[in-house]
Parts: C-alpha cells; structure tokens; sequence
C-alpha cells in the first residue's frame, strides 16, 4: 500500500484543483434552469473517469439526468465492487447566507477543521466523497494495486428521490452484477472517531394545500366569520405531535420495528456530547420524543416535520387580508419496517379526518425512500472496518444514520446485493446549508481508505 499512499501524496493537489473544477459546476437537480450544468457535470465525471483508467465509460440516457457508468473487470473470477454516488446537488438558497459563492469553491479553517475544508454547495454531499472514490481507484490503478474488479454507478436525480435509477437497475441488473455496494455519501462522528454508518432512514414526503374561501378576503369585513386557511393548517400541523413528541397518526407507529434494550445501549455509548451539540446549534434544549435520547431520536426513531410553511401576504409592509389557500411541506422520517407508501396512505387518511368542515384539503405526495439497516456482521463490514483501523489507528463505531438515501433498499431488492455506507463527512459540515464544506483531512482520508477497504474486502471475499 505504501506504493499507493506515495502516488496519492504526490498528487494531492490535483485532487484538490479537480474537485475545485467538479465544485464550480451548479449541478442543481431540482431546479430546470440548471439542466445544461448538470449534464456538462455528468460529462465531467465521465471524462474523470476515462482519465482514471476505467473502461466502458458511458453516459446512461433515463427519462431525467445521465447516470455515469465505467468499470475495470481485471479478472471475472474476482470479486467486484460497485461504486454508488451523486453528482448532483441541492439549491443553495438561502443565497444571502453564504460567506462566499456556493459554487466557487474556497478553502477556509474551521474549529473542526483545523487543516482547511472546501466550501462550496456539494463539497461533502456528494461531489467531494464521491470524486474520492475516482481519485482511489486512480490511484490504485495507476499503481498497479487493484486487487479487484471496479464498476462505477454516479447519478445526477439522487437530491430529488432517484425516480429514474430504480428502472435502471431492474434493466441493467446484468451490467451492474456486482459483489457489494460501496458508497461514501454518509457522516463519522469525528475526525478523531471514526465510524460506519449502519443505517438509514426513509421518507415520506407530502405537500399539503389548505383551501378556505374562494378568494382572498378583506380581513377586517370577513375576519372573524370565514375561517382562516393559514390559523386552519397551523392548527392541524400543531396537532400532529403530543405532548410527548408522539406522532399522532393512528397506525402510524403500527410497523416500527422493536429495537432491543441491548442495541440502544450500546447506540447510546457512542461519543456524544449534548452540550456540544447545543453549542453548535445555538440552542437552550434539545426537543423529540419522550423516552428516547437524541442519538436514538435522530436514527432509530420515525419523525415528521414541517420543511416549508407559506400562504397570505409575505411581502413588505402590512396587508390586511384574509387568505383563500395556505400550504405546506411535511416530511416523515422512518425507520425499518415502516413502507413509505403505507405512512403516506396513513397521513393522507389521518389529515383529511381532522379537516375542519370550514376549509377542504389536497395531500400530494411526492418522492419517498424505504430505510435500511445495512449488516455489522458481514464481510463488507469487516473490509470497512479493517480499512478504517489501518488509516485511522482507530476501530470504527457501527452507527445508525438519520438521513436517506432512498436507492440503498432497492440495491438489495433488485441487485441482491449488501450495501457497504463508508461515509467520510461530519454533521457540522452544513449539508443542504449555507456554507456546506468538506474537511481537506476527510477528502484525503478518504482517498487513503477507500484503496484498503478494496484489500481487504478482495482478502475477505476470496478466503
Ligand atoms: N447524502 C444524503 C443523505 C445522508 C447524509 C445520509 C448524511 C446520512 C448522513 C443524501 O444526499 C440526502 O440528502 N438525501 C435526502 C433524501 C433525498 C430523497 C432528497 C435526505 O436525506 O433528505
Ligand atoms: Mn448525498
Ligand atoms: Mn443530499
């Protein structure tokens, strides 16, 4: 490996330089002026990946954006890894709210990132962890180290609910046969702490639009007699969690999986400080559901929260006025057994009960996602984890995350394969926010990792 790690250090600022050029591209999946940007960022990941070595390199039409494939089949009777990542990103807005442009990359100290980070939107989720991943393979490569075969899956829809991925991989089940899934689009604990992600939750995502009178009314001569949409869909939304912080969706928590007294101790080991985590959100208390702490509250447990609110008059000055519709966006966080499609069918059911006769209502849903567990126990663990002793000193922590990535479940359903969540970012890193950043330390942690990881999971699998 010292071959590898030599050619890596000899290259570390053309990893920077090219990531910086991969960071100045705004490939913003949702919003439709940006569609040439995110194909010239698909072409860009294509060339990386000619330029890195690896065959068959191919711009994968959908119904949305181009899915990059590639690969290096150095023997068949090897074991295969697949590498699984996004090159799109979200919007940046709030725009206002960033201390330089979300797509002109800087690097900056931070407390948690002595040794410099990259801000820019996309620096860790997931531009950064996933161009890891082609400067890895270059380098083993071009080292002659690859101990395995390589294929290579980056998609461009993953920040809006991977719609067009699941008919690729049900129509390029072949193509993609593979061993194991690798991907690096999750978080560690610390940079000090390394840890493995080990799960993920799914979502359920609605829009919800609240309808009163036909038009918006003079506030003082209907005021008091109509009711309001906004007070209306505050009043439901308010009523969706006890006092407890329980959901109140009847059946809502029917499916949720038991996880024993056992696990949750051993989950609530794990390094966590709650007055840092306070500090750095600028908070006096934390909040979620009685009964469980905030590790378990933020990834073994099921949420829901309100992620847009809008409706009347928001702009300057005062207008008095009684608005005809109000709306919101509501998300569901949830957790092994629960189906999205399910929880959406509940919260519709449950959200048009409690519609006051005064107004009507019209769930929409949008994207979901099924949650994983991904195994402790299995090769591409123990590949991951040995990986992470060799470049860290340190034996990593299994833990459970709270975000999604809905397409991991269908890994297992379509391709029959594991998934392996070797995540190199940290919560702090500002992911979907003003001033997102990756730690230079994390960038070349990762390249170093990733060639071991291969290694040991070749090692491992051929035994
Ligand atoms: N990479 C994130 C998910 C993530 C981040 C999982 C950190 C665990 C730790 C991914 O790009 C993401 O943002 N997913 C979305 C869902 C998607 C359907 C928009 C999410 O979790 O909100
Ligand atoms: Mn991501
Ligand atoms: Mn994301």
């Amino acid at each position: 490996m010292q071959k590898v790690k030599s050619y890596q250090d000899k290259n570390k600022e053309r990893y920077l330089e090219e990531l910086f050029d991969l960071l100045r591209m705004p490939s913003i999946s949702a919003d439709s002026k940006y569609k040439k940007d995110v194909i010239q960022t698909a072409e860009f990941v294509k060339d990386s990946l000619i330029k890195a070595g690896a065959d068959k390199v191919e711009l994968c039409q959908t119904k949305g954006y181009p899915i990059v494939y590639g690969e290096k089949i150095i023997d068949p009777n090897l074991p295969t890894v697949c590498v699984y990542g996004h090159y799109d990103v979200q919007p940046p807005d709030p725009l206002e709210l960033w201390e330089s442009g979300p797509f002109e990359p800087v690097v900056k100290k931070t407390e948690l990132h002595p040794d410099g980070a990259v801000f820019a939107r996309g620096a860790c989720d997931d531009k950064g962890q996933m161009y890891m991943h082609v400067k890895a393979f270059e380098s083993m490569l071009a080292t002659d180290s690859l101990p395995c075969n390589v294929k290579f899956m980056i998609e461009g829809e993953e920040e809006v609910g991977s719609d067009n991925l699941e008919p690729f991989l049900r129509e390029n089940a072949e193509k993609l046969a593979c061993d194991v899934i690798l991907i690096s689009d999750t978080g560690m604990i610390a940079n000090d702490i390394p840890s493995i992600c080990t799960g993920l939750r799914g979502l359920s995502y609605v829009e919800v639009e609240v309808t009163g009178p036909n038009r918006d009314l003079h506030s003082g001569l209907y005021g008091g007699g109509v009711a309001n949409p906004i007070n209306v869909l505050s009043k439901m939304i308010a009523s969706l969690h006890d006092e407890n912080g329980h959901i109140t969706i009847p059946e809502f928590y029917d499916s949720v999986a038991v996880v024993s007294d056992e696990e949750r101790k051993a989950m609530n080991e794990a390094p966590f400080s709650l007055d840092e985590y306070k500090k750095h959100l600028d908070i006096d208390a934390v909040d979620g559901e009685k009964g469980y702490t905030t590790l378990e509250r933020t990834s073994i447990r099921p949420t829901l929260d309100v992620n847009g609110i809008w409706g009347g008059y928001i702009g300057e000055g005062a207008k008095t006025v009684l608005p005809s519709k109000a709306y919101a966006k509501i998300s569901m966080r949830l957790v092994p057994k629960q189906s999205s499609e399910e929880i959406t069918a509940l919260f519709q059911k449950h959200f048009e009960a409690i519609a006051p006769d005064t107004v009507k209502v019209k769930v929409s849903p949008h994207h979901g996602g099924e949650p994983v567990v991904t195994p402790s126990d299995g090769i591409e663990y123990q590949a991951a984890a040995m990986a992470f002793k060799d470049t860290f000193g340190k034996d990593p922590i299994p833990q459970r995350g709270g975000g999604s990535i809905p397409i991991v479940a269908l890994f297992e359903e379509v391709l029959n394969v594991k998934t392996i969540l070797m995540g190199f970012g940290l919560d702090s890193d500002a992911i979907h926010s003003p001033n997102e950043h990756y730690g230079l330390f994390n960038y070349y942690k990762g390249i170093e990792t990733i060639p071991y990881f291969y290694k040991h999971y070749a090692d491992l699998k051929v035994k």
